[in-house]
């Protein structure tokens, strides 16, 4: 056993999380709780303030649960001396896209900043979605450059995150955690590590494994999805209930997994992950991935669908979408989440806007100081709300959206998401 195991074994060693988003922050508050001394770092200071004074802005971590790790010595901050002396640092910072292509410049930076601290005998695991060979061709090379270590000098490794927000019943102390090193000794390491903080972890050989194993995961999800969205334009267009077939091909106990339509997907994940896949495949070996190809096309056409839709709903009315008030439940991309980045609310939202609709959005779970340009559309959600409207627009299924009051108080709908399932109402499902 090496030193370091030793110290993770009698919760020892020093956790440094870098990013304290959706990810990090959940890892973080984690570690506390199995008595690590943690510190969570983030360069955003309005997060690291809020987190002091013990105000969560991340779902599954209450403020409660932020509280008892404040008080257990969970340290956030903005100040990049406050990693010195650290044994494990995880890295949970953005992976987005820019112009299509995949931006590693956080993981270089949070790289860049870990290196200064990184002494032999330490541990970086990244936790960032990414291509396949992002650990060990960038980000290692990098660290190493920087520290002025070799690679035998520290652990390495890449544990994808999995973390599903507003999951009640897989959080991430349940979840299963894939977990992987650069040689068996780095294994040993993260797996010893994540093994206290979840109930399972699952380690796989290479760096490059774990990271594609993420992306393999996403892609299924995303490929899915647009496989039932492309299904429920046509069976509509066919006159057929694609909810009823849904349920009935649920029932096959075997080689059916089910999936539903929506008005496209959202989050930081299944918009992006998948084009990461992608970009890899035609960098690397010049083919285009024709289903992740094909999946973004069609799940990237659904909010255009949807508004296609609501002008046709609002024309059998000897209606036009300019002047008319809509109103969309649902900012989010998922329910039970307040997290609206690359939302297809938002896209539908300014679609309609720039048709002259006017438009209101109900989201109890978006905090309304975090929700940048749509801050001035949000209203409550209630019976008034709901009656001061030409169409309502259901997009996410939060549980707040009681289906007998919006069927009984909206005059006109679309249900995006068969929500008013065996409710009577005016309008139509996806
Ligand atoms: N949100 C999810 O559901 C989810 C699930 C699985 C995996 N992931 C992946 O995890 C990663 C993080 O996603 P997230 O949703 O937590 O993002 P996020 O935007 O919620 O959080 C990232 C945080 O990192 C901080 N940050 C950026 N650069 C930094 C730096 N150099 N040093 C310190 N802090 C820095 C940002 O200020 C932000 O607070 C991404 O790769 C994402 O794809 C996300």
């Amino acid at each position: 056993m090496t030193e370091l195991v030793d110290r993770i074994v009698a919760r020892k060693a020093k956790i440094v999380v870098i990013g304290q988003g959706y990810v990090g922050l959940p890892l973080a508050v984690r570690a506390s709780e199995v008595g690590f001394s943690v510190t969570g770092f983030d360069l955003d200071a309005g997060k690291v303030s809020s987190l002091c004074a013990g105000v969560s802005y991340v779902g599954d971590v209450t403020d409660e649960r932020l509280g008892r790790a404040l008080a257990s010595g969970f340290n956030p901050t903005a100040d990049p001396s406050d990693l010195s002396g650290f044994d494990i640092a995880v890295i949970s910072v953005p992976t987005p896209l820019v112009e299509g292509r995949p931006d590693l410049s956080f993981i270089e930076a949070a790289g860049l900043v870990l290196a200064t601290h990184l002494r032999p005998g330490a541990c970086v695991v990244l936790e960032s979605t990414t291509y396949p060979g992002t650990t060990e061709e960038l980000l290692a090379p990098l660290l190493e450059k920087n520290a002025g270590l070799t690679r035998a000098d520290y652990f390495l490794g890449y544990s994808p995150e999995r973390v599903d927000p507003g999951n009640a019943r897989f959080s991430f102390e349940v979840t299963p955690k894939v977990v992987s090193g650069d040689r068996a000794e780095s294994l040993a390491v993260i797996a010893e590590f994540f093994s206290l903080l979840v109930s399972e972890v699952v380690p796989v050989a290479t760096c490059a494994e774990a990271e594609m194993t993420k992306l393999l995961e996403n892609t299924f999800r995303h490929v899915n999805i647009a496989l039932v969205n492309e299904l429920a334009r046509y069976a509509f267009e066919l006159d057929i209930d694609v909810w009823r077939v849904i349920d009935a091909a649920a029932t096959k106990p075997f080689g059916f997994m089910r999936f539903e339509p929506g008005p496209g997907v959202g989050g930081h994940c299944l918009p992006i992950d998948p084009t990461y896949l992608a970009w890899k495949v035609r960098e690397h070996l010049g083919y285009s991935f024709r289903f992740v190809e094909l999946a973004n096309d069609v799940n990237d056409h659904m909010p255009e669908y949807v508004v296609g839709r609501l002008t046709h709903m609002l024309n059998e009315e000897s209606r036009s979408v300019k002047g008319s008030r809509i109103v969309l439940l649902g900012l989010a991309y998922k329910a039970g989440t307040g997290d609206w980045r690359e939302s297809p609310s938002a896209k539908i939202a300014n679609q309609l806007s720039d048709l002259g609709a006017l438009v209101s959005i109900c989201d109890p779970h978006v905090d309304p100081s975090r929700s940048g340009d749509y801050a001035s559309l949000l209203v409550p959600f209630s019976e008034a709300s709901l009656r001061d409207s030409d169409l309502v627009v259901l997009l996410v299924g939060h549980p707040e959206f009681d289906p007998e009051l919006i069927a009984s108080n909206a005059s006109l709908i679309l249900d995006t998401r068969n929500i008013l399932r065996g409710v009577e109402f005016t309008g139509e499902v996806l």
